[in-house]
């Protein structure tokens, strides 16, 4: 698979982290139960999104023959993941109060896309 493919695959999985996290945190913050189905794609959606982040993200890694030495920037986005990964039961416990997850959430994806394009460490 080319670097191209996955970097594809990587901005899917940011496409369908954030469906889910959004489609979970609108529903949240209006007060709405969702249906059983509706409430497994959202989840769906985030897990999907972390896998496909994460493997994207390791094949470019190799692409750009990175494995062996990882730089800093990296590991920043590594914990970035974690949190995006804990940011679901943010929003399933806390998707009330609305605009400060939402927030919380675009900020970190914002950090992570910095890492990544100006690769400071
Ligand atoms: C939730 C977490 C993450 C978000 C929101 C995110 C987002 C992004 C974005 C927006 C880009 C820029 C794409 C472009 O240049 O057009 C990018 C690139 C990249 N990301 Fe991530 N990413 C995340 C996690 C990860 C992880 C865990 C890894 C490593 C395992 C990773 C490795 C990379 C690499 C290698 C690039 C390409 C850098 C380059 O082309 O110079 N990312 N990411």
């Amino acid at each position: 698979m080319s670097y191209e493919f996955y970097k594809i695959m990587h901005l899917l999985g940011l496409i369908c982290l954030f469906f889910g996290f959004g489609g979970l945190l609108v529903a949240a913050y209006s007060g709405v139960t969702l249906k059983s189905n509706a409430r497994v794609m959202s989840f769906a959606t985030h897990g999907l999104g972390l896998l496909l982040l994460l493997v994207g993200g390791f094949g470019m890694l190799a692409k750009m023959g990175l494995m062996a030495q990882m730089p800093g920037w990296v590991y920043g986005k590594l914990a970035i993941w974690v949190l995006m990964g804990a940011g679901i039961s943010v929003v399933k416990r806390k998707g009330y109060i609305g605009w400060p997850v939402a927030i919380l959430l675009l900020g970190l994806g914002t950090t992570a896309a910095i890492l990544a394009i100006t690769k400071p460490f």
